[in-house]
């Protein structure tokens, strides 16, 4: 039965505290729970009291001392019912008995590579014992765990180590831990087993000495250096930005290689994919780099925004998660460039939370409904919910944020709150009314902003009209406006920016107008010469802007805007435009070509020193094909796009191919390999060239790529040019697969590159190639990781290849999933998620992915989380 936000009621009964002892062996792990119970004073004595379970057995139950009799409760694998508690507080003590080996889930206890760990969020802690698992259900944690000293020397808990020794008589030890912050059941977490730590120590801006450890693998300590140095930054970070010090003695980070998300924030034990920590020159990208810095400080992040602060349920989980997101990335802004790392994030947005918000999938920022949480951990409730904090801060000023901000922490600590409670911060420091605002957490679907201009040269002024328009979305019939804000700066033709004498028709904060109508007049007035607007400066609001801009307007912005974020979608847009008339000349077998200021724009883009290398980059690569797609919106031929996009980049790279040669010369490195923004920001322009050159029609310039492969002598180049020579079918292919996979055989996150660029590559025979990568050595059905890297690459980074036209992509993608499913759920219903935009294909795909998704409605033993995937996909 789905769960509605409505329905929500405070739980029946308090647990203050839990006493859990956990006895560890390889097929068998015994779990006590001791829990202090209370009934609340509005519940009726004698009211049941209900526990959640999930798999679960149990051994052995007692209500203060007393072993319960068989009338006392009712017991199943998913529910423990004490039928009549005492009226006052007592104590449950619960034996459950658990086989972390057949866990397969990753949901709960379980063992990854021999090492026991946890994943409580959102509901796995039912997976160890009884409890009322909801993020509202507060308690101080006391962990008692032991072990096999051999087996597991290294013993984690939440919170500060209290004692820790042998267990006399016995190959065993034991270690107890006590977290003195009360905390929901999602939070908590355990770790045994054969670990390497990498230490260092920090010291907060309260004084306290805060002892930092990163357990990995023997043999990996050499890899958590740039991990440690993130985690430090972030703690300083959030104390000078935010005011918020660590509270406890220790801070653990673990990295296990078997974990279904990227990381999770347990308080005091922070347990991470490996893939967000591991890093060395020799087998992690740039990309990695900045990927790690980013996840170390969103979990840190989360220590107040999540931990200290909580939500009341999960419908909240934006309340924590968009918040934590808006909070990482402000921290790589300032520790990079903030342009770039804006430009990369509107990317991220556009590529991932754009077509979840435009097909079946999408959902409000905060959900109403759900069937099952874990298929909420979506783009919309991470990217978009930041995205909406952000406006909030562009709404009210930076000082009312910050202010707003330190009013939440100082109201809520320690509670576990809603998002209307958040936003009454804001209105309270600021004094605007969020009402209407507040709509952007329960409107789903990406709203249409229509910018019409008029310039009246006499009368000096220039006159916008805002048209706001948002579609239907499942179960949103009718929408409301929403309250945009529109950051505006007007370019005047000789370079500086025009300032108007009075605006008029919207109240603004600082260059923000406040957008608030179907249709809104916005007038500026006293303007010395015609001005070029530029509209939605740094992406102000996560909307779909189709202004009046032409060509010439839009290429004299991308040269000249004062907002470098505007300067890249300036010239994206018109490139857009360019490829979707593209890929219908495409389809119609036309030639494609470039307008000669286009590529003129291009070349001045590529030669201009004066710009960032990292920020030229990404001026340079061209949208995504899945990004044209979602811009065509209906009957999309993914073959058509690809062949427009493939033509074009070649039309680029064979008119500008001096500069870009001659930049490409100009960009290699320096010094020894150094992951700083810097360094990389060359890589990324060099690389990007690089793929220009595999992909023109000089062959001179396409044996560069082989040449760059052999003389790389770090992962990000290396990767790149094992990219391109992949993608572009070039001589050398081969070869070069052979020498990756014979180098890197036994890293297993160095594999995954390999299995991903076989994966994406826009060739008939990739779909064969994939399949038998699911035999090779170092594939695995079990690891996410793995999982992720050759089917999930395929089914959402090979837009021609699995939107084939005879389906066989969409086949291969759902047999997958449905064996998938019968081991790893959540993993299997994530993978499915490929099928979102379905119905936006032309006619003879989209029976093929109906059909799919039809069959796999039709088997009746799907997992909850598999069948609410399909089941909205169908809807
Ligand atoms: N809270 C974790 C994070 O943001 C994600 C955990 C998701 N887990 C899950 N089972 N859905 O970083
Ligand atoms: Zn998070």
């Amino acid at each position: 039965a789905p769960v509605r936000l409505e329905d929500y009621r405070a739980p029946a009964y308090r647990i203050s505290t839990v006493h859990l002892d956990i006895r560890l062996a390889p097929r068998s792990a015994k779990v006590r729970a001791r829990l202090a119970l209370e009934r609340a004073s509005d519940t009726a004595p004698g009211t049941p009291l209900v526990l959640d379970g999930d798999d679960l057995r149990l051994t052995a139950l007692s209500l203060d001392g007393r072993v319960l009799a068989d009338g006392d409760y009712t017991v199943a694998p998913d529910r423990l019912e004490i039928v009549s508690p005492p009226t006052g507080p007592f104590t449950l003590e619960i034996e459950t008995t658990l086989d972390p080996d057949a866990n397969t889930k990753l949901m709960g206890l379980y063992r990854s590579n021999g090492t026991y760990c946890t994943q409580c969020e959102a509901e796995g802690f039912r997976r160890i014992t009884y409890f009322l698992d909801r993020p509202d259900c507060l308690a101080v944690y006391t962990t008692r765990i032991e072990a096999r000293v051999g087996e597991a020397p290294v013993l984690l808990g939440n919170g500060n180590p209290v004692e820790s020794g042998p267990v006399p008589g016995t190959d065993r030890h034991y270690a107890i831990w006590h977290d003195p912050h009360p905390k929901p059941a999602y939070l908590f977490a355990m770790v045994a087993g054969d670990l390497a730590c990498v230490s260092d120590s920090f010291r907060t801006c309260e004084g306290r000495d805060v002892a930092l450890n990163i357990y990995v693998e023997h043999g990996n300590e050499g890899a958590c250096d740039w991990a440690m140095d993130s985690l430090k930054r972030s703690m300083r970070w959030d104390e000078e930005v935010f005011g918020r010090a660590y509270d406890l003695d220790v801070f653990n980070i673990v990295a296990v290689s078997d974990f279904n998300m990227g990381a999770m924030e347990n308080k005091g034990l922070n347990i991470f994919n490996d893939k967000y920590v591991l890093a060395r020159p020799e087998t992690a990208t740039d990309q990695d780099y900045a990927g790690i810095e980013t996840v170390i400080a969103h979990e840190y992040f989360h220590n107040w925004t999540g931990n200290r602060i909580t939500c009341r349920d999960w419908f909240q989980l934006c309340l924590k998660e968009g918040l934590t997101v808006f909070r990482d990335q402000e921290f790589s802004a300032d520790m990079r460039s903030r342009a770039v790392k804006r430009i990369a994030d509107v990317r991220l947005l556009k590529s991932h939370q754009f077509p979840e918000d435009a097909g079946p999938l999408a959902h409000p920022v905060r959900p109403r409904l759900y069937h099952e949480i874990n298929n909420f951990y979506t783009a919309t409730v991470y990217e978009k919910g930041a995205e909406v904090v952000r406006m909030l801060k562009c709404l009210i000023g930076d000082e009312a944020f910050r202010a707003g901000m330190d009013l939440y922490f100082r109201r809520h600590d320690g509670e576990a709150t809603t998002i209307e409670a958040f936003l009454a911060c804001f209105q309270e420091a600021s004094g605007l009314d969020l009402g209407q605002f507040s709509l952007w957490y329960e409107q789903a679907g990406t709203p249409v902003l229509k910018v019409d201009s008029v310039y009246e040269k006499e009368a000096g002024r220039l006159t916008l009209t805002f048209r706001q328009q948002l579609a239907p979305s499942p179960k949103q019939p009718d929408k409301k406006p929403m309250h945009i804000p529109v950051r505006v700066g007007l370019m005047g033709e000789n370079d500086e920016e025009l300032a108007p004498a009075a605006i008029t028709g919207a109240d603004t904060t600082g260059d923000v107008l406040h957008i608030r109508t179907p249709v809104q007049t916005v007038v500026f007035s006293g303007l010395t010469g015609r001005p070029v607007p530029s509209l939605l400066r740094g992406f102000s609001a996560p909307v779909s802007l189709k202004s009046d801009l032409n060509e010439s307007d839009l290429l004299f912005l991308a040269a000249h805007d004062k907002d470098p974020f505007n300067r890249w979608e300036a010239l994206q847009s018109v490139v857009m435009t360019a490829l979707i008339a593209a890929t219908a000349g495409a389809a119609r077998q036309e030639a494609v070509t470039v307008s000669p200021a286009l590529i003129a724009a291009f070349a001045a883009n590529v030669a201009d020193d004066s710009l960032e290398p990292a920020f030229r980059a990404l001026c340079l690569q061209l949208p995504g094909e899945a990004d044209i797609a979602r811009e065509i919106g209906h009957d999309v031929d993914p073959d058509a796009v690809h062949a427009a996009r493939t033509a074009f980049r070649r039309a680029i790279a064979d008119d500008i191919a001096p500069t870009i040669r001659a930049t490409y010369e100009a960009m290699r490195d320096e010094a020894e390999f150094s992951p700083d923004a810097r360094s990389a920001g060359r890589r990324a322009l060099r690389n990007t060239l690089l793929d220009y050159l595999g992909h023109g029609s000089d062959p001179a310039g396409n044996l560069l790529v082989q040449t760059h492969f052999e003389a790389s002598d770090n992962m990000t180049d290396r990767f790149a040019a094992l990219s391109v020579l992949t993608h572009a079918a070039l001589p050398g292919r081969d070869a070069a697969l052979a020498a990756y996979e014979e180098r890197y055989r036994a890293v297993p996150l160095a594999m995954d590159k390999w299995f991903m660029v076989q994966a994406t590559a826009p060739t008939a025979s990739t779909l064969e190639r994939v399949r038998q990568l699911t035999g090779h050595p170092a594939f695995s059905a079990g690891n996410p990781n793995r999982v992720r890297a050759l089917i999930g690459a395929f089914a959402s980074g090979n837009q021609s290849q699995f939107n084939r036209a005879d389906g066989a992509g969409f086949d291969f993608v759902a047999d997958f999933a449905r064996d998938l499913d019968r081991r790893n759920p959540q993993a299997a219903a994530r993978m499915m998620s490929a099928f979102r935009s379905w119905r936006a294909l032309e006619p003879g795909r989209r029976a093929h992915a109906e059909a799919a998704l039809r069959r796999l409605a039709a088997e009746t033993d799907l997992s909850v989380d598999m069948r609410d995937i399909v089941e909205r996909c169908l809807q």
